[in-house]
């Protein structure tokens, strides 16, 4: 985590080189890396996939892909040729033990080349279902031996449930050391997460007022405007609940709730984390209905452009029952949060791509205030804007010029673009392929993290399940979610947070 050093020499092997996932985050991110100079000069990258390439295809491939996707925009010729001199392909069936064979002569070969020992990347941009054959192979030819050097990255989703990523991690860990196993949530790679641990922990301000005598609520949305886009494929199998509530959203909850760490040691803050999730109240099946909701978009619109139903999408059953909106309400047992709920929610086509935690506080215990002040009264609430508008707003009560005395709700404001004009925000992947590098695992899922995510929201994914919903499509796009999931907080009198999105201007894309 905030790590400035430049790394060892380098491998970086990547399964599933030809897919989305490759061209879009990875490579620019390796690319914006090597052109800040945190890489080593000595870093090579093998794309593993199925369908043979050459070199050169694969270069000019990722010069494509880096000229669309990078934050910098198009690749200079210069810096790219001599990024690109070390990017090489290897084709091959996964389940074929010659593969590795000449993936472990190649990585010989370069460290031949360089003189030196180097450190290795498996980065596995596959579906889990590969993930254990990948790792065989590794082990296999010899791969997985050197427990300081060679690393493997996992992406999401970890499994599919609470059994598939228990047994993933069983046969993830026969051959690599758990040290070696690195669980990328590219949430955890946000500066703006990351801050949440810098507000609550290096301010004395926050921590008497962060617990269950000041704290109302908290609520947790990360909406997108996009659909599904072209994973319909995937997600159809996916839905909301797995694709960003059991990963993204428990990872910020994380944060927002954890104790505060002894020190930055990986393992601490991890421990910390699991502790929150050991901590939420386990819902039982026959009560999701009180504790969770779930939707699928319709047709409408979204920021004037006009949406088709989620069912109707590329790659998507027409009678697909899989949700693209969830919203949860959780209870975490212990003495800072006891009573205090946390209310989270994701979904796709809603009105803007919006995330933000908002903190809402209580009242205060006696208003002075005559009611004719303060016509409408707002808790204070604090916003921590994920993205986009990144940056923090504390709403304060403050008197209106003038008289007669007036109340109002105002804001102070910090914004990640004033306070820092000249930082050019790195990409969540780049965070956190330097982390890898270095062996950083502290913005890393550990395994029993993994797992006790996936414990929280069983109960949930089973009464989903076994209930086929009879209302989907049951919100329009472009709209805030169904009605079930205003009925989650009206039911303890609440309401939801609407995102400033007006102000904000968020944008659409997602990257
Ligand atoms: C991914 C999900 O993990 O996160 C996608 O699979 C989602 O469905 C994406 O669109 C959102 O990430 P971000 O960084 O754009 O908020």
């Amino acid at each position: 985590m905030g790590n400035q050093k430049r790394s060892a020499p380098t491998i970086v092997v990547i399964f599933g080189a030809s897919g989305d996932l490759t061209s879009r985050k990875l490579l620019p991110a390796l690319y914006n890396l090597s052109l800040d100079k945190l890489l080593t000069d000595r870093l090579a990258v093998i794309g593993v996939d199925r369908t043979a390439k050459s070199d050169d295809d694969f270069r000019r491939l990722m010069r494509q892909a880096v000229d669309k996707y990078s934050r910098r925009g198009k690749a200079d010729d210069a810096p790219w040729a001599a990024f690109a001199a070390d990017l090489h392909t290897l084709s091959g069936d996964f389940n074929d033990d010659s593969l590795f064979k000449k993936l472990a002569e190649m990585i010989g070969d370069k460290k031949k080349e360089w003189g030196t020992e180097a450190n290795i990347m498996f980065y596995l941009a596959t579906p889990p279902s590969v993930m254990e054959l990948v790792a065989n192979g590794l082990c296999n030819a010899g791969l997985a031996a050197d427990k300081a050097r060679s690393r493997i990255v996992c992406e999401k989703p970890f499994g599919r449930d609470l059994d598939s990523a228990r047994e993933l991690n069983a046969k993830l860990t026969c051959v690599f050391d758990e040290s070696q196993i690195f669980r990328i949530d590219h949430y955890l790679g946000k500066d703006t997460v990351q801050n949440i641990l810098a507000f609550r922990f290096a301010n004395s301000l926050m921590e008497p007022l962060w617990n269950r005598r000041y704290i109302d609520c908290v609520q947790i949305t990360v909406a997108e405007s996009v659909g599904v886009e072209h994973r319909g494929g995937y997600y159809d199998k996916s839905g909301a609940l797995r694709d960003m509530i059991q990963n993204h959203l428990m990872q910020i909850l994380c944060y927002v709730a954890m104790e505060c760490p002894v020190s930055f040691n990986a393992d601490e803050i991890r421990n910390k984390k699991v502790d929150v999730l050991q901590a939420i109240r386990p819902i039982s099946e026959d009560q999701v209905h009180l504790s969770a909701a779930r939707g699928q978009y319709d047709s409408g619109w979204v920021r004037g452009e006009q949406a088709t139903a989620y069912c109707k999408e590329r790659s998507v059953s027409p009678e697909s029952n899989t949700e693209t909106f969830a919203a949860l309400r959780l209870q975490i047992d212990n003495w800072r949060w006891h009573d205090v709920p946390f209310y989270l929610r994701s979904g796709k086509r809603l009105p803007a791509r919006v995330s933000e935690i908002v903190i809402q506080f209580r009242p205060v215990p006696h208003l002075a205030f005559p009611p004719d002040t303060v016509p409408d009264i707002q808790p204070n609430r604090i916003v921590l804007r994920i993205q986009p508008d990144e940056g923090i707003q504390v709403k304060i009560q403050a008197k209106q010029p003038g008289s007669p005395m007036r109340l109002q709700t105002v804001d102070m404001d910090f914004l990640y673009k004033e306070a820092f004009p000249r930082a050019s925000e790195p990409e969540a992947y780049e965070t956190l392929l330097l982390d890898v590098i270095l062996g950083d695992a502290t913005q890393f899922m550990r395994a029993d993290q993994v797992e006790a995510a996936w414990s929280v929201v069983m109960p949930i994914i089973s009464a989903w399940e076994n209930v086929r919903p009879t209302d989907f499509p049951n919100y329009p796009a472009g709209s805030w979610g169904p009605d079930s999931a205003v009925m989650l907080l009206a039911r303890d009198g609440r309401n939801w947070w609407v995102p400033d999105v007006q102000k904000g201007k968020p944008s659409d894309a997602s990257p």
